[in-house]
């Protein structure tokens, strides 16, 4: 198959989505992984954050490299549901929705959804807007004994507000759903799938997509329940969030 085949035909843009979206889950797992250090501390998660914005020559590449991920990813996933439409005008008149699973029926729609969560995540944490992250000064402007960027403290204020915290875990269920079931599809369009394999991969991909939501809602929830508190009375950081 050449290039151009892998953008027209069904097959290949089955393939761009299931390449992407590993390399999408990649990321995620990687991210999840960076973000729990904040449970080692300040110090740790500080040099963490000032390791990863130091080095611009990998920062940037990288968020070029998640852009055209993503692009592609929703392109395809656009494109085949259009065409899985086009041949199939007509519903089918005695349509069962239980056959198929609920997380297979709703991809686009959680797709769509986490894409606007990670804008408005982007605003939150990189781009930093107070109007975003409930406080009057901008997460910018938090610097520790080092003089680095203090993401220990923008993470717990970022969660202070019960509200923000409830958009992530509906955010994080939703991711849920998605991978669950965006991993099998995965396997079987790699061709990694067969009979005797997929109760096994369809375990596989529920159990990790599970620690994969407990491993991002820990960190919010836990700031809910008072974690990082201490630090933020300690460094007179409460008066920044927003009465
Ligand atoms: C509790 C959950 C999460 C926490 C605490 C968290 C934390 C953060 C933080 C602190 C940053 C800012 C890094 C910086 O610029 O200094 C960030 C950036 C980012 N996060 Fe998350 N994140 C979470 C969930 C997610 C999820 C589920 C996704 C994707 C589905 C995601 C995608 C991104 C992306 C794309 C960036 C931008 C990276 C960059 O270019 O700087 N995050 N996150």
């Amino acid at each position: 198959m050449n290039i151009t085949n892998v953008f027209n035909s069904s097959v290949g843009k089955k393939f761009i989505m299931a390449i992407t979206g590993l390399a999408l889950f990649l990321f995620v797992l990687l991210h999840m992984l960076g973000n729990l250090q904040v449970f080692l501390g300040a110090e740790a998660i500080n040099r963490y954050g000032a390791f990863l914005q130091g080095n611009v020559e990998l920062l940037w590449p990288a968020r070029i490299g998640l852009l055209v991920l993503v692009v592609l990813h929703i392109w395809a996933a656009i494109k085949l549901s259009a065409e899985n439409k086009a041949a199939r005008p007509v519903a089918y008149a005695n349509y069962n929705p239980t056959a198929a699973s609920y997380a297979s029926q709703t991809m686009l729609m959680s797709g769509l959804i986490i894409l606007a969560f990670i804008i408005y995540h982007l605003l939150h944490f990189t781009v930093q807007v107070p109007a975003v992250n409930f406080t009057h000064k901008s997460f910018v402007e938090l610097h520790d004994a080092k003089n680095q960027h203090d993401v220990f403290a923008m993470l717990i204020l970022g969660f202070e507000r019960p509200v923000v915290v409830l958009i992530y875990v509906i955010a994080m269920f939703l991711l849920f759903l998605h991978l669950s079931h965006g991993m099998q599809a995965m396997f079987s369009s790699l061709g990694w799938k067969n009979a005797a394999y997929a109760p096994m991969i369809s375990r596989f991909a529920v159990v990790i997509s599970w620690l994969i939501f407990a491993g991002y809602v820990i960190i919010p929830i836990s700031v809910l329940l008072g974690y990082g508190h201490g630090y933020l009375v300690e460094h007179n950081y409460l008066q920044e969030v927003a009465k």
